[in-house]
């Protein structure tokens, strides 16, 4: 793709911003793939009692480059202003050359819990001298991921104390290349269960991947030139912003959901797991003990802010729905990434323009005249309104700031748009 600056973009009705994806992707299966949608057939075979689907919005954030190749991003999101407000933090990283990533690769823990020790210590040493044996156990169960140069890589052992005695968590390190892996993990942690009792002489409980992937980290950066923000007292207000995140959870909390809000619209989008993504970035906020943000913002010598990412992010491009959904197939086709490595990359970005985006607002003119305007259209839809009328009458509200049910209502009659 030359280049993801779509300008008047938002101004086109969804079937030409359709035309305009498939074009700059030149690929014109992407069309068919998101108008089809998922059957109820297919998704009858995704989930139990099904009776239907759950709708949600799909758009485009424009603008981003990462790693020097210009992205387009797709987003599964019922917010208002998510989409609208990355592609505006992506473009204005785009003076500083874009985000730049890096990431762990995609390693995932299971956790075995063996339980009724004697000698927990004893028991500890001892799966470690056995961490081969059992390692090639895990592995003669998932050779696909084997061949295809993943698999278990090691072992940690951990010896916790609590309310229910002394226990003994081996961790079961496992590279999934492009899956998720939950699966492939729980099916190892199952299947070297047996050894671990042998070996601990215990009880063996749970057998379970942790969503705490601190091992399947994604990091994006990003430089924020003060002159495409709005100068030096912008750069200045969002540095103050992040710091108060930083040390305070109760803006640590609202700051990382703006970073889930970009992140989860993603992983979504491409079919991928956001319980779990969401719960490994809380946790990983959470891991010195006190909850704090995911990002962080410095003032380099030039006067511009530099910010940065890390969290965990725990997603694939096999299995899954991310196979069957044909949007979630689109998607990834759109993003044009090779490797769940690099879509984890590509979400770390999003995290960062979108965190970016909210504290700008927020540290400058708030975000709640980006919200109504958007909100004061769902109320006209709300009431009724259809058409050019749904905008005429969101302006008029926005501009009166009365945004109600009652008052779309009402011009709706006045202005003659009823049914
Ligand atoms: C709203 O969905 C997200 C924000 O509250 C994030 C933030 O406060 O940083 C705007």
């Amino acid at each position: 793709m030359t280049s993801s600056r779509l300008p008047g973009f938002y101004k086109l009705p969804p079937d030409e911003r359709l035309g305009k994806i498939v074009e700059a992707c030149g690929d014109a299966e992407i069309k068919e793939m998101i108008k089809s949608g998922l059957s109820l057939e297919q998704a009858d075979k995704m989930v139990e009692n099904v009776i239907g689907l759950f709708q949600v919005p799909l758009g485009i954030a424009t603008n981003f480059i990462i790693d020097g190749r210009e992205v387009l991003v797709p987003m599964a999101t019922e917010e208002p202003s998510v989409i609208a407000a990355a592609s505006n933090g992506a473009r204005m990283a785009r003076d500083g050359g874009g985000f730049f990533t890096s990431s762990t690769g995609p390693v995932m823990r299971a956790q075995i819990q063996a339980v009724d020790l004697k000698d927990p210590h004893g028991a500890r040493c001892r799966i470690l001298e056995h961490a081969s044996e059992i390692t090639r156990i895990a592995n003669e169960v998932d050779p696909m991921l084997v061949r295809l140069g993943g698999g278990a890589v090691g072992l940690e052992v951990h010896v916790i104390d609590s309310r229910a005695g002394p226990m003994v968590v081996t961790h079961l390190l496992v590279d999934c290349r492009d899956a998720m892996g939950a699966n492939a993990v729980n099916t190892m942690a199952e299947a070297v269960a047996p050894e671990i009792e042998r070996l601990t002489g215990g009880r063996v409980h749970l057998r379970i991947i942790s969503n705490l992937a601190d091992m399947r980290l994604a990091r994006a950066r990003a430089v924020f030139k003060a002159d495409a923000i709005g100068g030096a007292e912008t750069v200045s207000a969002v540095f103050k912003a992040a710091a108060l995140a930083e040390v305070d959870p109760y803006r640590a909390a609202t700051h990382n959901k703006g970073i889930m809000n970009g992140i989860t619209a993603v992983v979504l989008a491409t079919g991928n797991d956001t319980r779990a993504v969401e719960a490994g970035a809380h946790a990983y906020a959470a891991r010195s003990g006190q909850y704090s943000s995911l990002s962080r913002y410095e003032i380099d010598s030039n006067g511009d802010l530099v910010g940065t990412i890390e969290l965990p992010v725990a997603v694939g491009l096999v299995g899954g729905a991310t196979r069957v959904h044909p949007v979630a197939r689109a998607a990834v086709r759109i993003l044009g990434v090779r490797s769940a490595d690099e879509l984890s990359r590509v979400m770390a970005a999003v995290g960062l323009a979108q965190n970016f985006a909210a504290l700008r607002a927020l540290a400058t003119e708030g975000i709640q005249r980006g919200h109504m305007s958007l909100h004061a259209r769902n109320i006209a839809l709300q009431a009724g309104a259809r058409g050019e009328m749904v905008e005429i009458i969101a302006e008029r509200m926005a501009s009166e700031r009365r945004i109600n049910i009652e008052r779309a209502s009402e011009l709706l009659r006045e202005l003659g748009g009823s049914h």
